[in-house]
């Protein structure tokens, strides 16, 4: 049998999508390289959602970035591309990384 708290605990997760995706940038081990607020091998997920704040094309072209992988944007250290990381998580990651200003 299933303990109940197991349940509530996957219950919660899917209520709360930001969580989730707290979940799933440790899932595909992102936070190796970033944090929420400093600085670490890669920027923060708050700097990025300040630098496309004000972009429409920010979910599409964070995502790209995630897919691909990147280099020059932020500085000499390139980030590796992510093909593990199915589309619909991509998806989420990046819509969850712009809400963290
Ligand atoms: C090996 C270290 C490393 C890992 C693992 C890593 N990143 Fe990065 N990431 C970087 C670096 C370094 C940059 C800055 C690249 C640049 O200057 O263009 C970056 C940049 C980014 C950006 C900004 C891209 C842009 O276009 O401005 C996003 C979003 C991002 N990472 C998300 C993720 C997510 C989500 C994961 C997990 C699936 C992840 N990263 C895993 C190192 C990493």
């Amino acid at each position: 049998m299933i303990p109940l708290a197991m349940v509530i605990m996957a219950f919660s997760a899917v209520q709360r999508p930001a969580l989730a995706s707290e979940a799933l940038a440790q899932k595909y081990a992102c936070i190796g390289c970033h944090q929420a607020n400093a600085r670490l091998v890669g920027p923060s997920w708050k700097e990025i959602a300040t630098k496309y704040k004000d972009n429409p094309k920010a979910a599409q072209q964070l995502s790209t970035s995630i897919r691909s992988g990147g280099s020059g944007k932020w500085g000499a250290i390139p980030m590796p591309a992510q093909p593990q990381v199915p589309d619909a998580d991509i998806a989420a990651l990046a819509r969850w990384i712009l809400s963290q200003k």
